[in-house]
């Protein structure tokens, strides 16, 4: 099968080589899917699991991509949930090869089915920027109807996610990113934006709940603007600044069927939009990834035309 294949992380996107690689076999509770569309987050290179599997052994030559849309091709030992034929969607393991390739070997739990009347390239911008966002916003940060929250990187595949979905959770949104994403940022819901190279962040006033993506010097100032008994939940590793009287975590966003099914009901009604900025063909992905141009949104790979 066609894949992109990376060996050396120095190298990083422009390391990336488009090879043959061996069609994956489905292992106990797997299943193989036929990738129709990859999603692709440009900071996957230099996630450890890229590079060694769950004992710390180097795995490279190693497969990126780790969202997907596609239809299922074969069963492994045991596996129950799913059958052959069905369209899914959602998450690849970090330790194993991805889904930059026709074909992805994953365990059937990190897949939900991909409603008849969703796109292909819908479903691969989803997985990873919308259970973030889910996760970040109610399992983690416990957001309740009326509360406010600081939706960093507003404009952003997992910020545009946050924002939608806190927003309809019935809470206040204050989206933030550069001057050039505050149409955006509004347009997908947020009640009030911040330029964070102009504005002055702390004259928002007290929040309930900072959604953190950028780290640094904005998470700290960040913090300090956090209500008693409020959250910082932040996806950029370990959180270096805490609330004086408020709850802190960072996580890595976990596969979860019954989610992905929320998700994906929310697109079909119209309550979420997607927000792709990019879309290229596995052929041209690799030209795609080391384009000087900044991604705006998700990049989706299409791998079967
Ligand atoms: N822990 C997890 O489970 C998890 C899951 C998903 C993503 N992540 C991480 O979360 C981060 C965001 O992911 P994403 O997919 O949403 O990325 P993205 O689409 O690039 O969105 C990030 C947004 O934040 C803006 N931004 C970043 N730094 C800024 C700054 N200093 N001032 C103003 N705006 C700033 C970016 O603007 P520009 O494009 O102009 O810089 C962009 O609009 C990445 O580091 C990703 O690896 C973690």
């Amino acid at each position: 099968m066609k894949a992109i294949v990376v060996q050396d992380q120095a190298g990083g996107t422009a390391g990336m080589t488009l090879a043959e690689r061996p069609e994956p076999a489905a292992a106990i509770n797997d299943v193989v899917v036929r990738v129709h569309a990859s999603g692709w987050i440009s900071t996957e290179l230099e996630w450890p699991s890229t590079w060694t599997d769950r004992a710390g052994r180097d795995r490279a030559p190693s497969i990126p991509g780790h969202e997907l849309a596609g239809v299922v091709t074969s069963l492994g030992y045991g596996t129950t949930g799913l059958s052959v034929g069905e369209r899914v969607f959602g998450i690849a393991d970090w330790h194993r090869d991805g889904s930059l390739a026709e074909y992805v070997a994953i365990e059937a739990r990190n897949l939900a089915p991909l409603p008849d009347d969703l796109d292909v390239t819908v479903g691969a911008s989803l997985p990873i920027s919308g259970l973030t966002a889910w996760q970040g916003l109610f399992q983690h940060g416990r957001l309740k109807s009326g509360q406010s929250v600081l939706a960093h990187g507003a404009a952003g595949a997992v910020g545009t996610m946050v924002t939608q979905l806190a927003r309809e959770a019935g809470a206040h949104v204050i989206g933030t990113g550069r001057a050039a994403d505050r149409a955006k940022a509004l347009d997908f819901g947020a009640h009030e934006f911040v330029d964070l190279e102009k504005d002055a962040l702390e004259d928002v006033g007290a929040v309930d709940l900072v959604f953190d993506v950028i780290g640094g010097d904005i998470q700290q100032r960040s913090a300090a603007m956090i209500k008693a008994g409020g959250s910082l939940v932040s996806i950029v590793g370990p959180v270096e600044a805490a609330p004086a009287d408020g709850r802190v975590v960072d996580f890595v966003v976990e596969a979860d069927r019954g989610q992905l099914t929320e998700i994906a009901r929310r697109v079909q009604d119209g309550r979420l939009r997607t927000n792709i900025g990019t879309t290229t063909t596995l052929d041209d992905a690799v030209a795609t990834f080391n384009s000087t141009e900044r991604a705006k949104g998700k990049t989706v790979v299409l791998i079967k035309p």
